[in-house]
């Protein structure tokens, strides 16, 4: 397979970064995951708009937008036949320069930048249909979460201790308040109502989020955007994840405790209507 790296179409079996690559030494970087339907980069613009806002949070200058774009129009191109799900990855970090924790001096590097497609199997209908289980934990991230940074430790041992527990992923819970899951953002039902985190420090401003509240929107289904608490996500009639990968999962349990609707009607329907969206037939 060939990935792309710092302005190059390599094999992947030889493309190599710096041992004082910034990323690699501080998490000092960031990414985007795209989902790919067919040979669409799905909410291309999206991504790219979130991209700059990340780079502008860890402050590293804005990249080439398009010529982003014309990289990841060639990883597509090289998909197979058979192929029509994909996920594409780009990371960019501050670049190599010897370890010090300040920036390297201005001019001093240029960005890594790295991207890569690869086909990707997508959630079986079972899995939607029997939906999946969880565990709470602590949100002990930092204040920045809105940065999509690859310091995604937190998270990775969120996700082994759900995985430990026989669970599929972990809820993050601040102060008795559900934000998100470990690489997801996480809505309930209620009496109709759909409810998911507002945007704040705390959250990843998930592109499926949005897409799904435009949905939902265009759809007629009243949303509510307040923060809501561990004690309503159990007594809610449906609870989902949203996510580039994800998609719309619907949740059984939480801590042992099940779901109302495992796999209810409006996470259905909103699956549905993404997939719509994505010109993704045959679900
Ligand atoms: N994760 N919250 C967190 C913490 C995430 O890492 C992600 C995405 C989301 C959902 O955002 P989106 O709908 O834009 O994918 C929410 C990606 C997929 C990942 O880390 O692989």
């Amino acid at each position: 397979m060939q990935v792309y790296l710092n302005g190059n179409f390599v094999a992947e079996e030889s493309a190599a970064i710096s041992i004082d690559d910034r990323g690699f030494l501080f998490a000092d970087g960031v990414y985007e995951v795209v989902h790919v339907y067919g040979r669409t980069l799905f909410e291309w613009d999206l991504h790219m708009a979130r991209l700059q806002e990340s780079l502008r949070g860890i402050e590293l200058p804005v990249v080439d937008l398009a010529q982003l774009h014309n990289v990841a129009e060639h990883l597509v191109s090289g998909l197979g036949e058979s192929e029509d799900e994909a996920s594409l990855y780009l990371q960019i970090t501050r670049g190599a320069h010897r370890r010090s924790h300040g920036f390297p001096p201005l001019g001093s590097t240029e960005p890594t930048i790295l991207m890569w497609v690869r086909p990707t199997v997508a959630i079986s209908q079972q899995t939607i249909e029997e939906g999946v289980s969880m565990i709470s934990v602590p949100d002990d991230r930092w204040a920045k979460v809105w940065i999509k940074t690859v310091g995604l430790l937190p998270n990775v041992l969120a996700k082994h201790k759900a995985q430990q527990a026989g669970a599929f992923d972990a809820i993050f819970i601040r102060d008795g308040m559900v934000t998100e899951a470990t690489s997801a953002n996480l809505f309930i039902v209620k009496d109709g109502v759909l409810h998911t985190a507002p945007i704040t420090n705390y959250i990843l401003p998930g592109i499926t989020r949005q897409v799904v509240l435009e949905i939902a929107a265009t759809n007629g289904l009243p949303i509510d955007l307040k923060p809501f608490s561990y004690e309503d996500l159990l007594a809610a009639d449906e609870a989902f994840l949203t996510g580039t990968l994800t998609e719309v999962l619907p949740i059984r349990e939480v801590d042992g405790h099940l779901v109302r609707q495992a796999s209810g009607p409006i996470a259905r329907q909103l699956l549905t209507e993404l997939h719509r969206r994505a010109g993704k037939s045959g679900k």
